[in-house]
């Protein structure tokens, strides 16, 4: 879940090296460190326990000479506390003159240590990765090759690794190594990039290859070389980014996360757009890598993701047993991969992810693959493992998310889940043209009222500030308001830290009320008035029996439902849409209420205690 970047070329390696740092700080914000090699051949290290801000301070402090080569690296702690010494870069040799940088967990370190200790070797640190720089080193000495001994070396880690490695007697090359954590390569001109994922470089080049399972690259200013752990070439694919660095940067807002929720109205148009036609017809040509008959052939759908994206699964669910009849399971992706599950060659995965790189979302896709099923990618970033390993990928277009806790992958993952749904309604024959047309109209107009919501938030900000000292929220739905209040609850944890719960409404009397007492908040997303089937009557009975008992009730209920006032203290309207889409208009002042919260604690809403953006290790 660490952060990686690597240059060669004639730029400031060092400004090429924090720029990048700064945008993949999301990744890991535990320590930061650059390595570089000075054009007389000097390696310079710099590491600083804390936020980017820290390194930065230290090399104002001690100054780093220009050079044309390096390798940055931000951390999110795995083996060995977050301290100046567990920084990357590590330095293998007994003099030194490797720097190496890791992303990931070797499993085997224990024992590799064991080995280089009885040898003799010192180490600085108590991470995994040092044991690599240390191996990589008295490699390069004996077979005097670098790729070589690179190759050699990390053939016997076991794990998940992205490694970066420069060498002081081989100046002019990046040596990058991947196995189960993401790698990236930027193409410039005369220079050439490597990073987590694209956003390390987007500001310098939009041409990038996505670096494949267990392959090598030999990175060099004019050129690149992708070799695999064996040494056999490989042909790479080249694609272009297609969103510049002014989407990955705050733009003047306060924090990412406020940008990220502004972005919504986008987010969620630029997903729908060219997907409804006017007919009622659902264009998903990315599926064309399933064919009509392996539709057909489908008899249950499981959704595997992790955190919020198994919530949009949660909705979806609603969804596509609604409009297509297929059985729905929706499971987290870790419970899923270590449970002996039961799939088919008709069992279709769709995983869910915006990163496109939670380990345990890759692990349980992989298992279902070798149980012959097919799995649909859900994904938000380009070039992403999953999206290269499932047999087709319905890209949300919500561009880059950086705030680690997620919004607008949130609502553009909902979107996806409803066009797949009608997608699958219709190809299963289980929803007329006519009403396929109603409901492809009312999806389209999501965004302008996820705008309204936008604009209409003061409430929600308010009670957000207000609810600074709250020791616990709890958080009620039905139906597909229910995954709503368990986005909402986690959004709270997160962000605030405080305790948090999403119940489903109806269950509250099976246990869940004895926490109700004088003054409990709770947040309850009321269903449409409108709407028969809604449930709206048993939800405002809900609403009763906490308040008998004491609950303070903050409602979200659609505009024109005239009962819920009179049931809440407060409520924040959302307005009128087509019940099962509701949720993308609902989870909206539940992000709000976070941020107001968190910020009002004057806590850090981009880069929350002990998280990463990517969770890219099991
Ligand atoms: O990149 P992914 O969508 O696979 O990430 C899944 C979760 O780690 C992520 O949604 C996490 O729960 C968020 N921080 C929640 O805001």
């Amino acid at each position: 879940m660490c952060g990686i970047v690597g240059y060669v070329g004639p730029k400031s390696t060092l400004d090429v090296l924090l720029g990048g740092l700064r945008r993949l700080e999301y990744r890991g914000y535990d320590s930061a460190g650059v390595s570089i090699i000075a054009p007389g051949g000097q390696l310079e290290t710099r590491k600083k326990a804390g936020k980017l801000d820290n390194l930065i301070a230290e090399i104002t402090n001690h100054p780093l000479p220009i050079a044309n080569i390096g390798i940055g690296h931000t951390r999110w702690a795995t083996h060995g506390a977050p301290t100046d010494g567990n920084a990357h870069p590590h330095l293998g040799g007994p003099t030194s003159k490797l720097s190496l940088i890791h992303n990931g967990i070797i499993e085997n370190f224990g024992e590799l240590k064991a080995e280089l200790a009885a040898i003799g070797t010192k180490f600085a640190s108590e991470t995994d990765s040092e044991v690599a720089a240390h191996l990589i080193a008295r490699e390069f000495e004996t077979t005097g090759d670098l790729p070589i001994a690179f190759a050699n070396v990390v053939k016997r880690l076991h794990g998940a690794f992205t490694i970066l490695v420069i060498h002081e007697d081989q100046p002019d090359v990046v040596l990058a190594a991947r196995r189960n954590a993401p790698l990236v390569i930027g193409l410039g001109d005369g220079e050439n990039f490597l990073g987590s994922d694209v956003a390390a470089f987007v500001e310098h080049t939009k041409r990038a290859i996505a670096v494949g399972q267990d392959e090598i690259v030999i990175l060099r200013a004019g050129s690149v070389e992708i070799r695999t752990f064996d040494g056999t070439p490989v042909t790479p694919v080249e694609f272009t980014v297609d969103w510049d660095a002014s989407a990955a940067s705050k733009g003047g807002w306060s924090s990412f996360m406020a940008k990220e929720i502004a972005d919504q109205p986008q987010a969620v148009a630029d997903t729908l757009m060219g997907r409804l036609g006017s007919d009622g017809s659902v264009r998903l040509s990315e599926i064309d890598g399933l064919s009509a008959q392996d539709i057909k052939d489908i008899d249950r759908i499981i959704m595997v993701a992790c955190g919020t994206a198994s919530y949009a699964c949660d909705v979806a669910k609603y969804a596509i047993e609604k409009y297509s009849r297929i059985p729905v399971q929706v499971e987290l992706s870790h419970e899923f991969r270590y449970r002996d599950p039961i799939v088919t060659k008709n069992t279709l995965i769709v995983a869910v992810s915006q990163s496109g790189e939670t380990m345990d979302t890759l692990m349980a896709t992989r298992y279902a693959k070798e149980q012959g099923a097919k799995v649909l990618a859900i994904c938000n970033t380009q070039g992403a493992t999953l999206a290269r390993e499932s047999d087709a990928v319905i890209y949300t277009h919500a561009g880059p998310e950086v705030a680690v806790a997620s919004t607008k992958a949130l609502t553009a993952q909902i979107t996806a889940g409803f066009l797949l749904a009608l997608f699958l309604g219709a190809g299963r024959e289980k929803v007329s043209t006519t009403e396929l047309r109603r409901l492809g109209h009312e999806l389209l107009k999501m965004p302008a009222h996820v705008t309204e919501v936008i604009e209409n938030l003061d409430l929600a900000r308010k009670l957000g500030k207000e609810m600074a000292n709250a020791k616990s929220v709890l958080f009620l739905g039905r139906n597909v308001g229910f995954p709503i209040a368990m986005e909402g609850a986690l959004k709270l944890k997160e962000l605030a830290y405080i305790h948090a719960e999403g119940f489903a409404a109806g269950e509250l009397k099976h246990g869940p009320i004895a926490l109700i007492e004088e003054g409990q908040p709770v947040i309850v997303i009321v269903p449409s008035q409108r709407d028969e089937d809604s449930l709206h009557p048993k939800v405002i009975s809900n609403i009763q029996e906490i308040r008998a008992r004491g609950a303070k009730v903050i409602a979200i209920a659609e505009e024109g439902d005239n009962q819920v006032a009179d049931y809440a203290e407060h409520v924040i309207f959302v307005p009128q849409s087509e019940s099962m889409f509701a949720p993308i208009l609902t989870v909206i002042p539940l992000q709000i209420f976070a941020l107001e919260l968190s910020t009002a604690k004057g806590l850090d809403v981009d880069q929350p205690r002990n998280l990463a953006k990517s969770v890219t290790v099991e």
